[in-house]
């Protein structure tokens, strides 16, 4: 008998993006989008178009050229947010919209302050609105796990009959247990024949630990969806870890009895390359993806992997596509090295990009004793968000900064701006707020510098300094900008004049649009 296939939806781009500091370039979001597809997701949530011009063009950008899966886009129930996603989905050869509207009591009159009736009638308009637009569309009662079961009910029923194919519970607050959870889902299918007729999903936060348990109690309960992202990234304590849910069900086969379509070789890459971008590691241990999830340390459990992996392993690390850290990288190391590393990160690049990043590895390998894997990632990441030559507004041509145990830090620094070459000097707390002062002497003051952070990649003072900034214009957008060097300040000053330029081709393509 043909089993149950459950659809595994990828929401990493959007709900996951949520994640404070994970936020990822449009190209980023591209690299993750194809390895996703290599995954074998079913449904790829490429983001929110309506939230701002950059998550339309990546939602847009996904849905043109990533094949596979189908590729989705939130949309609030509201006309402008629909007809919003459609523009970015209908690329895509299978878009979908999915449209969400909250149903819980304290969603109801704190925030809508809107009755049952009023929501039920907006979910039916929103419904009909993207179906215009397209076949596929999703409908989630947001906070549903707080809803009344009889009112969820009533929700679901009427979405059903405007054209929802895809009917979405939430546990948004990370509030079930699983055994209640998967009770609410037993209850929709006997309340709703009509669940019967669409696919049931879920998508569960981590709030209590209980992501994935319920997500797979709702599984048992008849659920054919599944929602998570990567890691279990995602707003607070995050969402249900895809690869989790992934390999319960492909190991605990016998159990759930049902088929998923993922590649789980694909599910190390994909996790490295999330964390890579992201920026977000990954505990040691774990499950699935944490560097411990495969070691046996203790003597009696090596003993026995040695008589017979079963013993101790009830996945191989093959099965999720870990081959363990088998690249050094020295000096001679050539392009093929650094590339090779790179695939087991995830990364696919071409071969100018590898060759640029090996220029940068071998420099840095003169310089220091070691090159870590660490460093090689955030070179990569530095060369392979670099803005094109006409992207580059403003140029950092030199700086230099005088400190001393007894005197403010004093920069100077030579930008060229809009091809015009411009000279300033700043005073500042320590060197790097020097040269940034310096810097915003020649920029426009309305953009401003929210947040600077700076980590070291490998330690030693010789480290590799890896800074990221975030920069907000007038109108409130946020431009996030990332540069890796040797040298923190050279990374610092980088990074801003990275935020700035994409913050002035921002402005640029609002101004071309008209
Ligand atoms: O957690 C949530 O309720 C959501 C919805 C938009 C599905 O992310
Ligand atoms: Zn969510």
């Amino acid at each position: 008998m043909e089993k149950r296939k459950i659809i595994i939806f990828d929401t990493t781009l959007r709900d996951g993006e949520q994640s404070p500091g994970a936020s990822l370039t449009t190209g980023e979001k591209l690299v993750v989008a194809h390895q996703l597809a290599r995954l074998g997701v079913d449904v790829i949530e490429a983001g929110f178009p309506i939230a701002s011009e950059g998550d339309f063009d990546a939602v847009k950008l996904v849905a043109q050229s990533v094949h596979g899966p189908s590729i989705c886009g939130l949309a609030r129930a509201n006309n402008a947010d629909i007809d919003r996603c459609w523009e970015a989905v209908k690329y895509s050869k299978k878009p979908r919209i999915h449209t969400f509207i909250a149903t819980s009591k304290v969603h109801r009159e704190k925030k809508l302050q809107k009755s049952k009736e009023e929501i039920i009638e907006l979910a039916v308009q929103a419904v009909q609105r993207a179906k215009g637009y397209c076949d596929d569309v999703e409908f989630s009662p947001e906070d549903a796990a707080r809803t009344s079961l009889d009112y969820m009910c009533a929700v679901v029923k009427a979405a059903i009959e405007a054209g929802a194919t895809t009917i979405n519970i939430p546990d948004t607050v990370g509030y079930a247990e699983p055994r209640e959870f998967g009770d609410r889902i037993r209850y929709l299918f006997k309340k709703v024949p009509e669940a019967g007729n669409v696919v049931i999903s879920v998508h569960c936060h981590n709030d209590l630990g209980n992501a994935v348990a319920n997500s797979l109690a709702a599984v048992e309960a008849g659920a054919t969806q599944v929602e998570g992202c990567i890691n279990g990234i995602g707003e607070r304590a995050g969402n249900a870890s895809l690869e989790e849910i992934i390999m319960n069900l492909v190991t605990r086969r016998d159990y759930f009895n049902v088929d998923v379509n993922v590649n789980t070789r694909e599910i190390y890459r994909t996790s490295r390359l999330v964390a890579n971008l992201t920026g977000i590691d990954v505990q040691r241990n774990k499950a699935i993806v944490g560097v411990n999830a495969f070691a046996h340390e203790a003597g009696i459990h090596q003993h026995g992997v040695l008589q017979s992996k079963q013993t101790y392993e009830i996945m191989t690390p093959d099965d999720v596509g870990w081959t363990g850290e088998n690249l050094v990288i020295g000096k001679h190391s050539g392009k093929h090295a650094v590339a090779a590393l790179l695939e087991e990160e995830g990364f696919r690049l071409d071969k100018e990009t590898v060759a640029q990043i090996t220029e940068r590895v071998k420099d840095l390998a003169d310089k220091e004793k070691f090159v870590e894997r660490d460093d090689i990632i955030a070179i990569a990441r530095d060369v392979t968000h670099q803005l094109t030559e006409e992207e580059q507004f403003v140029k950092l041509e030199e700086f230099s900064v005088v400190t001393g145990s007894n005197m403010t830090p004093t920069a100077s620094v030579k930008l060229r701006v809009y091809d015009e070459v411009k000279i300033a000097a700043g005073l500042g707390d320590g060197p790097v707020d020097a040269v940034s002062n310096a810097i915003w002497q020649l920029i426009d003051p309305s953009l401003k510098l929210q947040d600077y952070h700076l980590k070291a990649i490998t330690g030693g003072t010789d480290a590799l300094a890896d800074v990221s900034i975030k920069l907000m214009d007038e109108k409130m957008n946020v431009f996030i900008a990332r540069a890796v060097d040797e040298d923190v300040i050279r990374a610092s000053a980088r990074a801003i004049i990275k935020g700035i330029n994409k913050a002035l081709n921002y402005r640029e393509k609002i101004q071309a649009q008209g």
